[in-house]
């Protein structure tokens, strides 16, 4: 794999940082007193459980429950209740239910949600009652760009970071031509932006961007216009049930191993089991790989499998990263959320010691974050190097 020689940069620098501190003591009481328990804490969880997207909701918040349960059950020395809301990651429903966790449940935090339209309906609203928000997964630049605000944080990514990456890497691969496919919304429109930015910065071409709404999943014509096209390479953005269609049709189809697949990481993550041989050798980038190796990553896929009995993937990183993140803001205002430049502040400056690997935020609040360059073998998303170090989203449009 010559030509990946460029890419192939250290994959852990050391980071001489501290981490937040994760686990806050309760407050302390007064001698003689007896025990006051602050009121718990309200999380309200806006996921898809039905749906294309609905393994990705349930990884999401099976990660944040690790995390609360490895401190106990608090957060900041507060208990946590929750509130759940199925989004059925339907935008047209997304201010309504997220209406339901503010006004009617009086949540203290929305964590939320899979699906960028969703998600920037729930931005809407965290903007306009000032509710706090973590984002542990739509990656929709306008979350942490036009719509910025002091409560909205994101614990994932923005559909940039991964395209970026991959345009360079499939560039230096000396692919001229490329065709991207992806779902007709937010996060396809932007993935495959910053796949071309890349791509056509080093000389590529995007010869043609096909797309079809979602959540539909009949690719078969456009497959044939791949095929009709031939071009040197396939960049696209598809995740839950429609990556694991999308992987097995572009091999019934018989362009695996004819015209080579490249995707944002999404592609293939959580979805290995049910794409079988069909995803052996696409390459993806993403800010997790399932062999990092690192004693973080594996104490975290162990208590995983531990819990849960399923191998996490990126979405589960991702909810326990939120998980952490409320915790670090919580720990600097002693549990109080009403303290909300303190607890922003603090999480400004924080350093979140994630499984994928140590990141900060950006002045727009999104993840600062390595992004790997993997390739699929034996059911796993197998890291070959770092594709990008450090990437910030430029947050375009952010005025806090
Ligand atoms: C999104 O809509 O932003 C989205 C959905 C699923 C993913 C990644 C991004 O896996």
């Amino acid at each position: 794999m010559t030509m990946h020689r460029s890419l192939l940069k250290p994959l852990f620098a050391a980071a001489a940082v501290a981490a937040i501190g994760a686990t806050a003591p309760a407050p302390a009481q007064p001698a003689g007193q007896p025990t006051k328990q602050p009121a718990k804490l309200k999380v309200g969880l806006m996921l898809p459980y039905t749906g294309t997207y609905a393994a990705l909701g349930t990884a999401i918040e099976n990660g944040f429950r690790l995390y609360l349960a490895e401190q106990g059950g608090r957060l900041g020395g507060r208990e946590i209740e929750f509130s759940k809301v199925d989004d059925e990651s339907d935008p047209a429903k997304a201010t309504d239910n997220v209406n339901k966790l503010v006004k009617r449940d009086n949540v203290d935090v929305l964590v939320g949600s899979v699906h960028s339209g969703v998600a920037m309906a729930m931005a809407r609203v965290a903007r306009d009652s000032g509710t706090l928000l973590i984002v542990p997964n739509a990656g929709a630049g306008a979350i942490t760009g036009a719509m910025c605000a002091p409560n909205i944080f994101r614990s994932s990514f923005t559909m940039w970071q991964s395209g970026y990456a991959m345009g360079d890497v499939v560039a230096q691969k000396g692919h001229k031509k490329v065709v991207t496919i992806t779902w007709k919304y937010a996060a396809g429109d932007e993935s495959v932006g910053g796949f071309k930015e890349a791509l056509e910065k080093r000389g590529g071409k995007v010869q043609k961007e096909l797309t079809l709404p979602f959540p539909n999943v009949e690719f078969q014509a456009l497959l044939t216009e791949i095929a009709a096209s031939k071009p040197d390479a396939v960049y696209t953005f598809f995740a839950g049930g429609g990556a694991v269609k999308f992987v097995k049709d572009y091999a019934a189809a018989g362009l695996k191993g004819k015209i080579p697949l490249y995707g944002a990481g999404f592609l293939t993550d959580g979805t290995l089991e049910a794409q079988g041989a069909d995803a052996e050798g696409v390459w993806t980038t993403l800010h997790y790989a399932d062999a990092l190796g690192t004693p973080r990553d594996n104490a975290f896929r162990l208590a995983y499998v531990k819990a849960y009995k399923l191998q996490p993937d990126v979405y589960a990183v991702q909810g326990y990263d939120a998980a952490q993140m409320l915790a670090g803001g919580l720990a600097a205002v002693k549990g109080d959320i009403g303290r909300k430049a303190e607890f922003a502040a603090a999480l400004r400056k924080a350093t979140i010691d994630s499984p994928r690997g140590r990141f900060t935020l950006s002045a727009s609040h999104n993840p600062v974050q390595d992004i790997y360059l993997r390739q699929v073998g034996a059911k796993e998303n197998k890291v070959v190097g770092v594709a990008a170090k450090s990437l910030a989203d430029p947050g375009r449009g952010c005025r806090m």
